[in-house]
């Protein structure tokens, strides 16, 4: 039997890392990109069919090379994983807008370009494109105004690729995690560009990176359309869909903890 391939982006940490492995587990072809291939090294000598392909996401060519390696390699894509994305935390009037700027490249751009390059092939196999959006794509969250713009865009983007596409057989998941423990806190940006160099929250009270994969990997197979994580997560959708002014009191109270 061919066996299937997968493209993660951002696969060298949290979420990503934890589907490459994943889908390595299951006997996919993964191909996993990521800015640093020294990192992904420990996966690619422990599965043979695992491919790092070094790949910055703001880069189209960089996009188009990790589509061509696949290809290459291992003949056909099944799946685009769209996970590579950054945050930030700083409120608007505070902020440089290159924050914004770098988090829409990072998510939204991202994500546009690695799409773009995969579309064929994922046609040719009636495969899935898969968004790792957020919470923050459904709910506007204070200090995060670039995060839920770049996640909104997601959105809109991959909603209307799902219409476009779907006459050739093509799906497209969005994934909206809530709370993961991951380095993306850590990570985030300040009001000035610069990570954060910690999480303002208790990391180890979050689902696991591990949890996520599964559940991505699972609806995937089910070919769903949305997937929405954690107990919290999805009472957050729900309230904002039907008391939208309450689901923002809601969150200014919950991130106003936030140290
Ligand atoms: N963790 C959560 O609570 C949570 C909740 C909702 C949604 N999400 C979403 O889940 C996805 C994965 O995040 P995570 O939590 O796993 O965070 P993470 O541990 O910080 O991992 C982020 C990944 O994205 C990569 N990345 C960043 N900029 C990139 C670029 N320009 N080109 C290529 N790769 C780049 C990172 O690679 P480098 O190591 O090279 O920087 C890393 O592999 C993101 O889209 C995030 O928005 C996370």
């Amino acid at each position: 039997m061919t066996r299937k391939t997968v493209a993660v982006t951002g696969a060298t940490s949290g979420i990503g890392k934890a589907l490459a492995e994943l889908y390595a587990q299951k006997g996919w072809n993964v191909a996993a990109a990521g800015r640093n291939l020294a990192s992904m090294d420990a996966l690619a000598r422990q599965y043979p069919n695992v491919l790092p392909v070094a790949c910055d996401v703001t880069r189209p060519d960089d996009c188009q090379n990790l589509v061509a390696q696949s290809l290459e390699r291992f003949g056909r894509l099944d799946v685009l994983i769209n996970n590579a994305g950054i945050s930030m935390r700083a409120n608007f009037a505070d902020l440089d807008v290159e924050v914004l700027q770098k988090v829409m490249d990072v998510n939204f751009w991202g994500t546009v370009y690695c799409t773009k390059a995969a579309l064929d092939a994922l046609k040719r196999t009636q495969g899935t494109v898969v968004g790792i959006s957020s919470i923050a794509g459904f709910q506007g969250l204070p200090g995060r105004t670039g995060y839920c713009a770049s996640k909104f865009a997601m959105h809109g983007f991959l909603e209307t690729l799902r219409i476009e596409t779907a006459a050739d057989g093509v799906k497209v998941l969005i994934v909206a995690p809530g709370y993961t423990a991951s380095a993306i806190r850590e990570r985030a940006l300040n009001e000035r560009a610069v990570p954060q160099g910690e999480s303002p929250r208790n990391e180890n009270k979050m689902m696991r990176a591990e949890a996520v994969a599964q559940a991505v990997f699972n609806a995937v197979q089910k070919r769903r359309r949305t997937l929405v994580l954690t107990p919290a997560g999805k009472a957050v959708v729900a309230v904002k869909k039907f008391f939208p002014a309450l689901a923002d009191k809601l969150v200014a109270r919950e991130v106003g903890k936030e140290q």
